[in-house]
């Protein structure tokens, strides 16, 4: 069993056992969530920019959990205490909860001081069998159709807003090449320039024949 939470934009935590892995912790997105009651062990970053990095290094410290991202970014960081791992695109990486693989994404990457920050990923997760796809910042790819045939998600966390990546109409398209029984959106409404109708999403979306579960990050538990 595997539990997900969207804490909000593009952050999530997923809970194997007694275990938590987060994703893209711009925890600071959500007043209601508190990363203090989760056992952090993993902390993934698919880029570089500051919505997605967001508070990985201070709670890395705090919880002595090990951040897994490309060189650019673990570099870039480092410092004493920190435990990194760093990686690149396109293996399976083994965890003690489970396993993932870094896949490109169609995005730039940088820090907030303007420092290069590698090659930006999506990432697919294998948790005690359950598959998902975090796409990170992306654009639509037709990689997508190879990540259905290899790697058969379940769920696929997808980007919606636009402006910085693939729009509500793009979205479903992913959802349809990556054959995701369900579909969360993600990356929309935080910001002025990302915002996204919900409702055509969800009319778009039920041609597909895919569950598509909008999580509220203020009814977060
Ligand atoms: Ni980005
Ligand atoms: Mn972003």
């Amino acid at each position: 069993m595997v539990d997900l939470k969207y804490i909000g934009h593009s952050a999530f935590e997923f809970t194997a056992g007694d275990k938590s892995i987060l994703v893209d912790p711009l925890v600071s997105i959500n007043p209601k969530y508190d990363y203090k009651k989760s056992n952090v062990v993993d902390i993934f970053v698919t880029h570089a920019h500051a919505d997605h990095l967001g508070e990985a290094v201070e709670i890395a410290k705090e919880k002595k959990a090990t951040i897994t991202a490309v060189p650019e970014i673990t570099n870039h960081i480092a410092e004493k205490k920190l435990k990194t791992r760093a990686i690149n695109l396109g293996c399976w990486l083994n965890y003690d909860w489970g396993r993932a693989i870094f896949l490109p994404a169609y995005h730039s990457s940088s820090f907030a001081d303007g420092t290069y920050g590698g090659v930006a990923a999506s990432i697919l997760f294998d948790i005690q069998g359950v598959r998902i796809f975090h796409a990170g910042d992306t654009c639509l790819n037709s990689e997508f159709k190879t990540y259905k045939e290899l790697y058969r998600p379940n769920i696929a966390l997808l980007p919606i807003g636009g402006n910085y990546t693939m729009d509500v109409e793009h979205a479903v398209v992913a959802a349809d090449w990556l054959g995701a029984k369900t579909v969360i959106p993600m990356h929309y409404n935080t910001f002025p320039e990302i915002q996204a109708d919900l409702n055509k999403f969800l009319q778009l979306m039920q041609v597909n024949n895919t569950q598509c579960c909008i999580l509220n990050p203020e009814e977060i538990k």
